[in-house]
């Protein structure tokens, strides 16, 4: 199964559900439609609606972060992972560059991720590592330890998808080489492999990917699917994207 994810970001308004709804019914008719998902992030104040008019259909609904407590407490404008769920939310963004750069710790984000599991929200969990970092060569211990220091044996690894996204890539329009890239993916799926003493989740890449960067991705078949931003808020942009990975 691959994945395409639309992280939407601070983006979108009630009616921009009309993009949503032609990427729907692409989908629903697409020859290729078994052998993916298609997930949106919209922002908080429209993953309610979007649940209930995606219900029955092709696209999930997922949140962009989630509070790293369970149900209630008394952190002002946070959103607990029982509260995404119970308004039709089925996956969560936990992780990303933009909300760790904002203060999220290693330890907030393993809380993060327990609470989305125990409430039924599947974890899409971001990391990646930085300009410097990768100047000087340190991209696959900063991953490793990314990684390491999160999740656990015990989490079910059924439920997580990890999604690479070098920051440096992120919204610039640069993005890895195919040989950078697939030896990255190894490492992350080696990793993954001895936390869980299982098969590796699936991982995603993340970063300026477009419809016509995406052909040089299907050369690597570790990749499992796409963590799109800004290529997410055209449903032209996304569709391209999905039919120049499978033609
Ligand atoms: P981008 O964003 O596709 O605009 O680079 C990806 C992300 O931040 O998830």
């Amino acid at each position: 199964m691959r994945y395409f994810i639309g992280n939407w970001k601070m983006f979108g308004v009630p009616k921009s559900i009309n993009i949503l709804n032609k990427i729907n019914s692409f989908h629903s008719t697409d020859k290729n439609r078994n052998k993916y998902r298609v997930i949106i992030t919209p922002p908080y104040t429209l993953i309610e609606s979007y649940a209930k008019y995606f219900k029955n259909k092709k696209i999930s609904i997922g949140s962009q972060n989630c509070y790293q407590k369970e149900q209630f407490s008394s952190n002002t404008a946070a959103v607990s992972p029982y509260m995404l769920r119970s308004v039709g939310a089925q996956y969560t963004l936990v992780g990303h560059s933009d909300n760790r750069g904002e203060g999220d710790t290693d330890s907030m984000l393993k809380d993060k991720v327990k609470h989305a599991l125990k409430n039924n929200l599947k974890v899409v969990f971001c990391i990646g590592e930085n300009k410097s970092e990768k100047k000087n060569k340190k991209t696959l211990s900063i991953l490793k330890k990314q990684l390491i220091k999160v999740l656990e044996k015990n989490f079910n690894k059924n439920n997580i998808i990890v999604a690479y996204e070098p920051i440096w890539s992120i919204g610039t329009g640069k993005i890895p080489t195919v040989s950078e890239l697939k030896k990255t993916t190894i490492h992350i799926k080696k990793v993954l492999e001895s936390i869980f003493k299982k098969n590796s989740p699936a991982v995603l890449y993340g970063g300026s990917v477009d419809g016509s960067n995406v052909e040089m991705f299907k050369e690597i078949r570790e990749i499992d699917g796409f963590l799109i931003g800004g290529a997410s808020k055209s449903s032209k942009k996304f569709i391209d994207i999905i039919k120049n990975y499978y033609r």
